[in-house]
């Protein structure tokens, strides 16, 4: 079994072309991510001059996307790959600082030092997620909140075997998933689409990530499973499973005062 940063190394080039042509993360993840940041957001000023933590960036999508919003943010991943891919679309102007970082060490800033913290899809790619999850609370200024986008636990692949046509088992009357059960925490190597290797993931249940993202220090605000709106259904004929089944989780908390 390859190590998650060889992994991540691999596929950074096929992850950055793709994140601009998948229907899933424009029509469904992106939207609802950048709703809850406007609720994160309430006041005339929005997220201007706010400091903004982006953990586990990948090509920086949504770091571009707060700093066009006027947010200073500093944007971590352990794969130097996709570091790159992600300064190469990112205007030298821009408000963003990339670092390397592996969230599973300790994070070498101070307490309370971020307004804000994004962590999108990332926890379900980390072995143990409860001591970065506590780093994360500590990075945080009191008060600050952090949005965690993740697979779905409860619906996505490879969990979910669907033993005839996908479209028929979700829309027609005799719809049966099977889930398999996987051990907790059980490494498998999953194939995201348009991707050439696999990487890791880990199968949790819901009820381990919101007690995790609880005992770290946060108080959960908000929680979105976001469908892709009727609207895209001739659009997307491909994706009308996800106008039904949530492909996404994400949870929006609040760190506590300890
Ligand atoms: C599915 S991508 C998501 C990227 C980005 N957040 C987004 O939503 O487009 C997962 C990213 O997490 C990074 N990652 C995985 N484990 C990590 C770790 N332990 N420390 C830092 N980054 C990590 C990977 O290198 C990859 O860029």
């Amino acid at each position: 079994m390859q190590k998650s940063n060889v992994a991540w190394e691999e596929v950074a080039r096929d992850f950055a072309r793709m994140v601009e042509i998948d229907a899933h993360r424009k029509f469904i993840l992106l939207p609802a991510i950048y709703r809850m940041l406007e609720h994160s957001y309430q006041d005339p000023e929005g997220i201007r001059g706010k400091l903004i933590f982006d953990a586990g960036c990948g090509d920086g999508g949504v770091a571009r996307y707060i700093s066009e919003k006027g947010g200073q943010v500093l944007a971590v991943d352990f794969s130097d790959n996709m570091i790159d891919e992600a300064k190469r679309k990112t205007n030298a102007n821009s408000q963003i600082k990339y670092e390397k970082i592996d969230l599973t060490k300790p994070l070498p800033y101070s307490s309370g030092l971020f307004d804000l913290i994004i962590c999108s899809m990332v926890l379900m790619d980390i072995p143990y997620i409860k001591r970065p999850l506590r780093e994360l609370a500590r990075i945080l200024k009191v008060g600050g909140e952090i949005i965690i986008a993740i697979s779905h636990p409860s619906y996505t692949v490879p969990f979910v075997k669907i033993s005839r046509n996908l479209q028929d088992k979700i829309l027609g009357k005799e719809a049966k998933i099977k889930f398999i059960e996987y051990p907790i925490f059980k490494r498998v190597e999953k194939k995201i689409a348009g991707l050439r290797a696999t990487t890791p993931y880990f199968q949790r249940r819901v009820s381990f990530y919101l007690n995790a993202i609880s005992q770290a220090g946060f108080k959960i605000c908000e929680a979105k499973e976001p469908l892709l709106s009727k609207r895209y259904k001739k659009l997307l004929p491909h994706l009308i499973h996800a106008t039904k089944i949530p492909m996404f989780l994400i949870l929006r908390a609040q760190k506590l005062d300890s």
